[in-house]
């Protein structure tokens, strides 16, 4: 890096400051010695010009560094969210904070008492960093996202950040390949070469990429490649004893195989439709959608001949329905206004990074009825759109997905044995239906997603989505089986509102047939 490169220099000419002034012989004793004292008097003033031309140069750098840095975030303060919700954003972000500012930090330590960083700054850790990359790479697997077209600041054919240059092509490279994400690292420092070669101020040393790269492909199994970069390393540094072993270890590698055939490589986890269907991919058959309709409904209670919902259909069996304007700007709005203390106080310490990689990533809380007047108006509007008794109501779950935030498929109901109870601490049985507040738009990706019936269905602010979790019979119905896919642009917020088997009695009875599908009647 630059900054690195200048205050080497600095520091370089300040030791030799010191270590020159340090003269034992008796100078005035000769003309000569004298003269050679002027000599040093001259040496002594040509490098306090050259302390202050240095100092001026760290001044005007650090000036430079300072404007291409607020260029940079310029456009953040006009919409922070949508600004940190690009991961090439939320990454530079994480280099600046984690990276770069040190680095400045580092050179205005010399001689200037300013200080960067202290209590009151809020500071990532490296683990975030890492989160954000390793995110970066799932987020490339599910959308199919190449590393050249991300360094170019394109996100799905769009350009959305700028440029990326190849010390963070490498760096990206270089953290997937420590996340084991071996195919996204190949290909980031393949780029970070490509443009290591175009670049006319070097970034970063050429044997740095080139050690990642072997050593990823080798990781990958990839050898006969590993191999050729391993070459190409020797030839710059012929005499370097680990990349000999390397080598060594890469052509046993290779005759292994020779003699034993090729290793067999662990696929990653095939996981039904969820992924074609979070792109957009996948199409059910014409008659699979041909009989679902959309409609107003107005017949379920007095209040819907007034305001009938705008409802459509998204599977008959199980029962899929969207509301459209179920939820107004302005209630969505207070929502999120009262459910952020919330999610915010169980983020402090942490980052939206840190559960990268598990199961699920995403901030939650929980509003009561008695919260608010929005949240209570929430709860009989679910009863006028479901029929079903709010007595039985959880809490509204207000969840917010990240850059990468997501929820693999899992089911609402829980299962058991037959003998105990569902959700014992509430006693009101099983969750026999879920509806689902969608309160933001996402510019990107978040669709909630059924694998085992081919159904996907992208958020849209306002709307809503129900089905029933559960079997007439009570038992949980598998093909509920849904998931949330990675938000890529974008940030989403949901609502979630758990309704249990107890007090539906009359309104959803059971049934002896199990397959007898139920619509909302
Ligand atoms: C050998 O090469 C590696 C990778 O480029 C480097 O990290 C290491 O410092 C080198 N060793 C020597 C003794 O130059
Ligand atoms: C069901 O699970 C409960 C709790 O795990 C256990 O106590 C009970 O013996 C199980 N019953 C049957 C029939 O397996």
């Amino acid at each position: 890096m630059a900054v690195k490169c200048f205050s080497l220099l600095l520091l370089g000419s300040l030791l030799l400051i010191s270590v020159q002034s340090h003269g034992t012989s008796e100078f005035y004793t000769s003309v000569a010695n004298l003269v050679d004292l002027l000599d040093s008097e001259q040496n002594i003033l040509s490098r306090l010009d050259k302390y202050i031309r240095l100092s001026e140069e760290k001044v005007k750098f650090l000036k430079k560094q300072k404007e291409q840095i607020k260029n940079e975030i310029k456009d953040a303060s006009k919409d922070p969210i949508s600004f940190v919700s690009n991961p090439i954003n939320a990454f530079l972000l994480m280099k600046r904070l984690v990276d770069d500012y040190k680095k400045i930090d580092d050179l205005m330590q010399m001689g200037l008492d300013v200080h960067l960083f202290d209590d009151s700054i809020k500071q990532p850790s490296q683990n975030d960093y890492k989160g954000v990359v390793e995110g970066l790479g799932h987020l490339q697997d599910l959308y199919k996202m190449k590393a050249e077209d991300l360094a170019q600041g394109e996100i799905l054919g769009q350009v959305k950040a700028r440029e990326l240059a190849s010390n963070e092509c490498y760096t990206i490279g270089a953290i997937l390949s420590q996340t084991k994400q071996y195919d996204h690292s190949i290909a980031w420092l393949k780029e970070a070469l490509r443009r290591w070669s175009l670049e006319s101020s070097k970034s970063i040393s050429k044997l740095e990429i080139l050690d990642f790269l072997s050593y990823s492909l080798a990781e990958d199994g990839q050898y006969e490649e590993a191999l050729k970069y391993t070459n190409q390393l020797l030839k710059l540094d012929p005499k370097n004893e680990s990349t000999l072993k390397k080598k060594e270890v890469v052509e046993q590698w290779l005759k292994h195989i020779e003699e034993n055939g090729p290793n067999h490589r662990p696929s990653k986890p095939y996981r039904g439709l969820y992924e074609p269907l979070c792109r957009g991919e996948y199409q059910r058959s014409p008659a699979d959608v041909a009989n679902l309709r959309c409609r107003y409904e107005s017949k379920r209670s007095p209040f819907l001949r007034i305001a009938p919902f705008r409802m459509e259909e998204a599977s008959l069996d199980p029962y899929i329905v969207i509301y459209h304007n179920a939820i107004s700007d302005k209630e969505i709005s207070t929502i999120l206004q009262i459910s952020k203390p919330l999610l915010s106080r169980s983020m402090v310490g942490e980052s939206f990074s840190k559960e990268v990689s598990k199961e699920r990533t995403s901030q939650n809380g929980w509003l009561a009825d008695h919260d608010h007047e929005v949240v209570k108006v929430l709860s009989l509007r679910t009863e006028d759109m479901t029929g079903l008794d709010r007595r039985s109501y959880e809490s509204l779950q207000v969840n917010n997905y990240g850059i990468g935030g997501f929820y693999l498929p899992h089911f609402d109901w829980v299962r058991t044995n037959g003998t105990e109870e569902p959700y014992k601490d509430m006693g009101l049985g099983n969750r026999i239906a879920t509806l689902m507040y969608y309160l933001s738009d996402v510019e990107q990706g978040g669709a909630t997603v059924f694998p085992q019936i081919g159904v996907g269905v992208f958020p849209k602010k306002g709307s809503a989505i129900f089905w029933y979790n559960l079997l007439p019979d009570g038992r949980g119905d598998e093909r509920t089986l849904h998931g949330a896919c990675p938000v890529l642009l974008g940030s989403k917020w949901v609502a979630n509102k758990w309704i249990h088997q107890y007090h539906q009695e009359f309104r959803r009875p059971c049934d002896l047939q199990p397959n007898k599908a139920y619509k909302l009647t």
